[in-house]
């Protein structure tokens, strides 16, 4: 292990911050809700966040990188505007609410970089490890990856756009405009990323009906707190 995987790998993970990440169109909108009915069923306070976004200022740093008017982002100016709304977040509802006791449950966090930006984009890993270093300092005790083809991911994420107009908007965010190549890349990061820490992740299969997802993720959250 070279000095910045060690400096990594010793990065403390929360053991009430989870993440949800995958593809377009994995059904991340219905398992977030199961996870959040199973952990207040316990009586504990949840917060349910996203990323890019998650406090006000984050929020406005999201419209910037989705918004596909203006011109396109390079790599390195994404990457660091994700990493900015990250900074935001942690600081202003992640760390709040975990030092409260707090459940926290994130609808993508640094995986997401290693997969867009990493993956999708060709940016170099040490370059996102070290601003994950640097910036973020934590990660979730579980990450749920919800694993799908991009074919499917993507007529999902079409059929979602028909018929739900607020998730849709103005049509396709800028970064939902990529061609496939883009999505597969994005996919085998994710993998990669679980397979290399097998502790932390769990890969759903997210080819079956969202509420199967969703049952097979609290399933998973039920059998990582009791530490199987
Ligand atoms: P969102 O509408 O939340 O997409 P989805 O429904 O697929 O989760 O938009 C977030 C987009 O930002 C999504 O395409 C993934 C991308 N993203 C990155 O490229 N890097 C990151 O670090 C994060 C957090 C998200």
């Amino acid at each position: 292990m070279t000095a910045a995987e060690t400096a990594v790998a010793a990065l403390p993970a929360h053991p009430r911050f989870l993440s949800l990440e995958g593809g377009e169109g994995a059904g991340k909108t219905t398992v977030l809700k199961a996870l959040r009915a199973e952990l207040e069923a316990g009586g504990d306070e949840v917060v349910c966040t996203r990323e890019p976004g998650g406090s006000p200022l984050a929020e406005m740093i999201r419209a910037l990188l989705l918004d596909p008017a203006h011109e396109p982002p390079t790599a390195e100016t994404e990457l660091l505007l994700m990493f900015a709304s990250r900074a935001q977040h942690v600081a202003e509802t992640v760390r709040p609410a975990l030092e409260r006791g707090a459940w926290v449950v994130s609808d993508r966090f640094t995986d997401s970089s290693y997969a867009y930006q990493g993956g999708g984009r060709g940016l170099d890993p040490a370059f996102i490890a070290e601003l994950e270093r640097r910036v973020v300092g934590l990660r979730p005790g579980l990450t749920l990856l919800l694993d799908l083809g991009v074919d499917q991911g993507r007529a999902r994420a079409r059929g979602r756009d028909l018929f739900d107009p607020d998730a849709s908007g103005s049509g396709p965010d800028r970064i939902e405009r990529e061609h496939d190549a883009f999505f597969e890349r994005v996919r085998d990061a994710f993998l990669a990323r679980a397979a290399a820490e097998p502790a932390r992740f769990r890969v759903l299969d997210a080819t079956q009906p969202a509420e199967a997802v969703a049952a097979a993720a609290v399933a998973a959250l039920r059998a990582w707190r009791d530490g199987a």
